[in-house]
This record gives structure tokens, sequence and C-alpha cells, in this order.
């Protein structure tokens, strides 16, 4: 590839890193990025992120600041980013309060968590939430044991039915039984839809608080391609770098007009991030998250996440033609888990033969997978980061051949014979910016 994007400073101070740089940018060019989790940032996006807002030390939050000269531009900028934020997903300021802070998913989840829940061992108890199981399509931080979700906190894990969709009557029951403080919704891999309002009526029911963790569908709903889970919550949770297109960090979404003890959930989110969880915010990345706000508020991104949809879904029913067979047996949003037991191959070995045929996918478990996860019996394939690069429903026809094509004979020849064709239409759809 020609280099299109030029780091003189970079280049010049420091030419190894340049180079792996360099490395990346190519390889981000000449690969078909099928990670579901993955996308391409835009060139204003990636400026933001790199601007001299990293050179700001500013704990605390907007007016009430530990560090003198805030005033001047990092506090308009993390009051922008929030409101930005409430009016993607249409939310009154009144009702409704958003962090711009937390340094990523993950730990957005634990902010909330450590806010809200009496953690085990507490001298009053622990309090107990539920979490989908992460072999089920959940994420680490709902709880899974090795996380410091289900270290620190008691978790209560629910799963998928037999055809693979939430299994909302588990949840129910699990909440009967534990009376749980929280209960999370939303995951890592799953492909339908995530049903916001059963999770809101079970959760009155028991009295319990409900947190959406919308990490991976935030793109798709503010784009209004999978129904809000708004009306429902009382705690959201996203990254910015999903199909919301924007830069590694978080959001965090809760109600001012909820009290827990003397204060509101939105307030002990706010102290469960500072001075709870992290010190300082990084200003560059609220700076680029406020960019990538403003790019999904415009009615550009509201097509861009339909295409997201149906070029999943093209993919989906032509991988399903060459014999795949498909957790739940379809997708509703951007991704899809494909069980490879029908071709006797596990997901570590399928991954790498995509790999060497230039299309990137991560291994995947699949329900009750019988191998472990180093292994895994799955693969997991998104389409948000084609489908930036304008990739469509024929290219996607072409990929399910592809990625058939691959795990049918993966032989060195074959492989080798696929990646240049890949390449040959990677270089018709350079990613924004690459150009
Ligand atoms: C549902 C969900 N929540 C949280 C996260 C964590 O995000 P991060 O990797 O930014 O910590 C992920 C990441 O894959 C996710 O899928």
């Amino acid at each position: 590839m020609k280099r299109a994007i030029k780091y003189p400073n970079l280049e010049k101070t420091d030419p190894e890193i340049a180079e792996l740089n360099l490395l990346e940018e190519d390889r981000q060019f000449w690969y078909a990025d099928f990670i579901a989790s993955e996308n391409y940032a835009s060139p204003a996006v990636r400026e933001a992120g790199s601007s001299v807002a990293t050179n700001k030390y500013s704990e605390g939050y907007p007016g009430a600041r530990y560090y003198k000269g805030s005033d001047a531009a990092i506090d308009p900028v993390e009051i922008l980013a929030q409101k930005r934020a409430l009016k993607l997903f249409g939310l009154d300021e009144n009702i409704w309060g958003s962090n711009v802070q937390a340094a990523s998913g993950s730990e957005a989840n634990l902010a909330v968590y450590g806010a809200l829940l009496k953690a085990k061992g507490h001298a009053n108890g622990e309090d107990t939430a539920l979490g989908m199981r992460l072999d089920f399509g959940g994420h680490l931080t709902h709880g899974f044991h090795v996380s410091f979700s289900g270290k620190l906190f008691h978790f209560e894990q629910y799963g998928l039915d037999e055809k693979g969709y939430i299994n909302y009557a588990e949840v129910e029951q699990l909440a009967e039984k534990f009376k749980p403080k929280l209960i999370v919704c939303g995951a890592s891999a799953y492909s339908r839809v995530v049903d916001f309002e059963k999770f809101g009526k079970i959760a009155k029911k028991h009295s319990a608080l409900l947190m959406a963790d919308i990490a991976h569908i935030a793109g798709l709903i503010a784009g209004g391609t999978h129904p809000s889970p708004f009306p429902h919550c009382d705690i959201v949770t996203t990254t910015t770098h999903k199909t919301l297109r924007g830069p590694r960090g978080a959001l965090i979404f809760a109600r001012k007009d909820i009290k827990h003890g003397e204060k509101t959930i939105f307030q002990l989110i706010n102290s469960g991030v500072f001075p709870g969880l992290q010190g300082g915010p990084h200003n560059q990345q609220t700076m680029a998250i406020a960019v990538c706000l403003r790019e999904a508020n415009a009615p550009q991104f509201r097509s861009y996440a339909k295409k997201v949809i149906k070029n999943a879904n093209t993919l989906c029913e032509n991988l399903k033609k060459y014999g795949f067979d498909i957790i739940s047996g379809g997708t509703d949003n951007h991704l899809m888990l494909v069980d490879l037991r029908p071709f006797t191959v596990n997901g570590e070995d399928a991954s790498e033969w995509l790999h060497q045929a230039g299309i990137v996918v991560n291994k995947n478990a699949i329900p009750n997978d019988p191998l472990p996860p180093q292994k895994a019996s799955g693969i997991r394939l998104g389409t948000p980061a084609v489908t930036t690069r304008g990739m469509g429903v024929t290219e996607m026809r072409q990929f399910a051949k592809w990625i058939h094509g691959a795990i049918n004979n993966p032989s060195e020849e074959n492989l080798k014979r696929i990646k240049n064709q890949v390449k040959a239409l990677c270089k018709k759809f350079p990613p924004p910016g690459f150009e």
C-alpha cells in the first residue's frame, strides 16, 4: 500500500514505532476485518484522540476539578460529550445523566458495581447481581469468576434456552430465588434482539435495578435498528469503539430520579468512576468521544446501521447455504456465532486458516461447548468494520464463499489464492482516511 497517513514527527523521533505503526496500517488495509467488536474510527475521531488534551490533568468533574486550567477547553469538551451522549439516545437531561470518563467498557461496569453493590464479605451482607454466562455470550465483567466482577461481587448467571435465545424463564427463576439488587443484561456474542422490556418487567417485579450493557449494539440502537433499553433500564453502559465507531472509551447513563439511600444512582455512579475506580479522565479520549457522538447523530449513521444489519443477514444466510450451523439459526444484529462442528474443525484452527486467507475473525465458545475456550467450537463474525469500508451484500456473498472455501480446503495454496482475492477486494474499499 502507498502510505496515506503521515506521522512526520513520529518517524523522526522513533522510527521503530513509526515502522510498526505502518505495519498495522497496512494490516488494517489489506485484511478484511470480521471481528464483531472492531471498527474503523474516522480521521476526525483519530485526530481528536491524539490532541494536546492528553497533556491535561483534570481529576473531578466539570466545574469541580482538583486541578486548575480545565475551564478553557477541558470542561466544555466534557460537557459537550455528556450532552451529545444524551441527545444521541433521545434522553431528557432532567431524568438521565451521562458520564463519559470511564476508560473502557470493563471499567464502566466495575464502576457501576462498586457504586451500587455491597461486595462479598461486606459486614452488612453481600448483594447479589444476575448476569449472562460468558460461555453463553455474556461478557467477563458480567460476573465471570476470573474477572474482578465475579471475584469481588456475588453474581448468579443465566444462559440461553435450547433454541439459542436468552432464557428469560431462568432469569425470572434466579430473580425469584436470589432477590438480586441488580440485573445485568446485554452481551458480547448474542445475535438476537435483547428484549429489554421483558428484563424490565422481571426487574420491577423483584425490585431490582436493571443495567443494560449495550457495548456491542450501541451504534445499532443509535441508528434505530435495535430497540432502545432506556425506557426499561435504570443504568446503561456502553463502549464507544464498537458499532458506535468512536475511540476506545465508554459511556455510562444513569437515572437522576432514582435514589439509593441519600443519593441518586447517577451521583453514586459518578463517584464510583472518580474517585472510586480511576484518577484523571483521558481528556483526548473525551474529545474523540464527543466527535464520534456528533458523527453518530448525523443521518448517514442511520443508513450505516441499517447496512451493518443487512450485511450480517446476507453473510449469515449465505454461510447457512454452505452448510454452516448458526447459533439460534440466524442474526438480528451485526454478528453471528458459527458452530463449526459440522466441519469437524475447532475455532482455533478455523480462525488461523481464515487469517491466512486474509479474513480476520475470533474463535468463540458456543453454548455447552465440548472444547476448552483455547480451542472453542465456534467463530464469531461481525460486519461493522467491513460495512464502514463500504462493502455491501455482493461482497458478503463473496466472503461467505471464501470462508467456506478456506475451511473446506485449508491447503497453503488455496489459502494463498483466497488471500490474493481478498486483497484485491480490500483495495477497492479503503477504510476512511486510508484512501
Ligand atoms: C458486552 C461488553 N461489555 C463490556 C466490554 C468491555 O469493553 P472493554 O474491552 O472496552 O473493556 C465488552 C468488550 O468486548 C463487551 O462486549
